[in-house]
């Protein structure tokens, strides 16, 4: 698996780094607050167990699934709910957690629908951001990395489900789309 890499653009040193930070961040905004952090799956389940260990306040997890993108390095701008949060969300602080904030159309309508159930506050987390594909009007309040427009694997992300199991998250080599 590990030969398919072109390039590791975050090691696992890095990614280590980013979840402190943020935590500390997070932490501080909080301020004792409790949260609900939701975990928009699969991705940002590497992420979400990482980052919400440096959080030092009273939180509870949650989890949506959502799909856009069908397996390709493209996305289709269609969101589709494939599992629902399983607790209420009205009147808590609410914290998304994404592996990648692309185009902005997934959080875009997870975050609509989310804020119409009267949520306290809603704010998202992502470990990458690729700004330049950026079409919703979107932002996360933290972000780990921002990287430049490339398909990126590991830690979470996946191409046509696989090399989630990376520790580390890096870029394929072209052969590997053209199988
Ligand atoms: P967006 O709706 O375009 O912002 O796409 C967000 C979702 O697309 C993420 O949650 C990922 O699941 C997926 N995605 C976007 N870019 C990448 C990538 O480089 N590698 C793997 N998945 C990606
Ligand atoms: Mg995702």
């Amino acid at each position: 698996m590990k030969d398919d890499l072109k390039e590791i653009l975050l090691t696992e040193a890095d990614i280590k780094a980013i979840c402190e930070d943020l935590g500390k961040t997070i932490t501080e905004d909080y301020n004792g607050k409790p949260l609900l952090c939701v975990g928009i799956l699969k991705g940002s389940v590497m992420f979400m167990a990482d980052l919400i260990k440096h959080i030092d306040t009273h939180l509870s997890i949650d989890f949506m699934d959502v799909s856009s993108y069908h397996g390709g390095t493209e996305s289709t701008g269609e969101v589709q709910i494939l599992k629902d949060l399983s607790t209420s969300i009205e009147n808590k602080d609410i914290l998304i957690i994404e592996d990648i904030l692309e185009t902005g159309t997934t959080l875009k309508s997870i975050t609509n629908l989310l804020k119409s159930r009267g949520v306290n506050s809603l704010e998202i987390v992502t470990l990458l951001d690729k700004p330049n594909r950026r079409k919703a009007n979107i932002e996360a309040k933290y972000v780990g990395k921002k990287i430049p427009d490339e398909f990126v694997v590991g830690y979470g992300l996946d191409y046509g489900e696989l090399y989630r199991n990376l520790p580390y998250i890096g870029t394929l080599k072209p052969e590997i789309y053209s199988k």
